[in-house]
């Protein structure tokens, strides 16, 4: 072995490409079939906890939880990916990534997925599964062969990089809603979830087995998912519908400068994107292939940033947006009265509709004419995403149709049929339909040192009459 310590190369270069040393190469306690298994159970779980995110999406009423899932649920699909493409680099297809690998680890994340309480979930994803899937992704970077298995190797370092981070606000969140009283509850559970994963080997099953676990907790509970969008507190009077902000933005009479509070409004309102996507992800789970999930995944999370950066132009001018009327009601009633079929054909209209020079451009425009620095760099990036959007769409929801039109004339019937509900909120007592406009118009005012126009003060439209794109309903 003396030689291969002192294995030379030119002028004491490194060897093998920065790899690794001479010594290390040539082991051979590695197996491209122990390289595939690992990563495929790795895979499996990390498929599962972004199924777990998304389902939770729409129910979860924390704003910060709702966009923080939104996040963490695009980290794992990207690291599903890279694995899917890994294992397709060594395997022949059927590559049998839709297996369980094995029946413990599926009731670790059957358990994770059923647990209805908001805490224990954190824990559990965050304490326990997410670090589990880390110290997996650690043992296959040092375990695979450096040079014969390099692109794994490669790939577990970015994996236990991107999820390193990942856990680490997790865990922040998880303390956070954490309280004396549910301390120990939440410290069983932790327990629970340990044993189930050690009972299956580890996630890469690299351990001996030698426990049972103990009988799971939610046996017969379906995956916490529900329709119906939940919001916090802080969402006052989300069944307003008082006010228009497209027939603000599109009004030749105002200027950009007020318009971009209106755009603002816009992107934070996009909050009830990613809760209709969300369900269409968990409905049509095993109707599409991978790819779908993947790339509307991309997208969610992107409207899920959309919404933050409204909520940062509001903060950056000083604005409490808790005391806007967020409205939810389009996400409620699409994911309420629609097939994920017809939910995707609405989206899809939608979007196809921003890309004319009437909708991304023009807010762009307006932004750059406020003299909103912030306002032009959101609308800027919020303009390339929708064009990435709108290519999704293509590739995923009009081939479904004979053509481009049949596929928008979809998207717009289905939007036609949906109840807005407008009046039959105002009859059941959950709104007035108050205009919020003049509020927020004239505090803004103020920070400005201005007195407000008395013409945009009085701004005073709403959705009664006229759904968002302005088509009369
Ligand atoms: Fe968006
Ligand atoms: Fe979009």
């Amino acid at each position: 072995m003396a030689e291969i310590e002192r294995y030379p190369t030119y002028s004491d270069l490194p060897p093998l490409a920065g790899l690794c040393k001479m010594k290390r190469a040539v082991t051979s306690q590695w197996s491209l079939n122990e390289s595939v298994t690992r990563l495929k159970r790795i895979h499996y779980v990390l498929r599962r906890v972004h199924e777990t995110f998304i389902a939770r999406i729409p129910g979860e009423p924390i704003y910060e939880l709702k966009t923080l899932y939104s996040h963490h649920a695009y980290l794992c699909a990207e690291q599903v990916t890279s694995i899917r493409n890994r294992v397709g680099e060594m395997r022949e297809p059927p590559l049998g990534l839709d297996k369980v690998p094995d029946p413990a680890l599926e009731t670790t994340l059957d358990e994770l997925s059923r647990c209805p309480d908001t805490a224990q979930f954190l824990t559990g994803v965050y304490t326990v599964v997410i670090p589990e899937c880390i110290a997996a992704c650690e043992r296959l970077k040092t375990a695979a062969h450096p040079l014969a298995d390099a692109p794994t190797v490669r790939i577990s370092k970015l994996m236990a990089f991107e999820l390193s981070e990942l856990c680490k606000t997790g865990q922040e969140c998880a303390r956070c809603l954490r309280s004396e009283e549910t301390a120990s509850t939440l410290d069983t559970w932790q327990d629970h979830l340990l044993l189930h994963i050690t009972s299956a080997g580890l996630v890469d099953g690299t351990e001996p087995i030698q426990t049972t676990p103990p009988p799971p907790r939610y046996p017969n509970h379906p995956m916490t998912f529900q329709h119906e969008p939940r919001r916090d507190d802080r969402f006052r009077d989300p069944y307003n519908a008082g006010v228009n902000p497209e027939a603000f933005l599109y009004d030749e009479q105002y200027e950009a400068r007020d318009k971009t509070l209106m755009i603002y409004y816009k992107r934070l309102r996009e909050l009830d994107v990613p809760e209709v996507m969300a369900t269409i992800l968990i409905d049509l789970r095993d109707e599409e292939p991978w790819e779908f999930h993947m790339e509307m995944t991309r997208q969610l999370w992107d409207e899920a940033r959309h919404a933050m950066m409204g909520e940062v132009g509001f903060a950056s001018q000083e604005i409490d947006w808790t005391e806007i009327p967020i409205n939810f009601t389009w996400s409620k009633n699409l994911n309420t009265q629609l097939n994920p079929r017809e939910r995707h054909g609405v989206l899809f209209f939608i979007e196809q509709g921003l890309m004319p020079k009437t909708g991304k451009r023009y807010e762009w425009e307006v932004a750059t004419d406020s003299g909103d620095p912030l306002a032009k760099l959101f609308q800027d990036f919020d303009w390339a995403d929708e064009v990435l959007h709108a290519q999704i769409g293509r590739r995923w929801y009009v081939p479904r149709y004979k053509s481009l039109k049949e596929a928008m004339d979809y998207g717009d019937e289905s939007w036609s049929r949906v109840l807005s509900n407008w009046q039959e909120y105002k009859d059941r007592g959950l709104t007035e339909h108050h205009n919020w406009w003049p509020d927020l118009y004239s505090k803004v005012c103020l920070q400005r040192g201005i007195a407000p126009d008395p013409q945009v003060l009085a701004f005073n439209e709403t959705y009664q009459q006229k759904r968002a794109d302005l088509e009369t309903l």
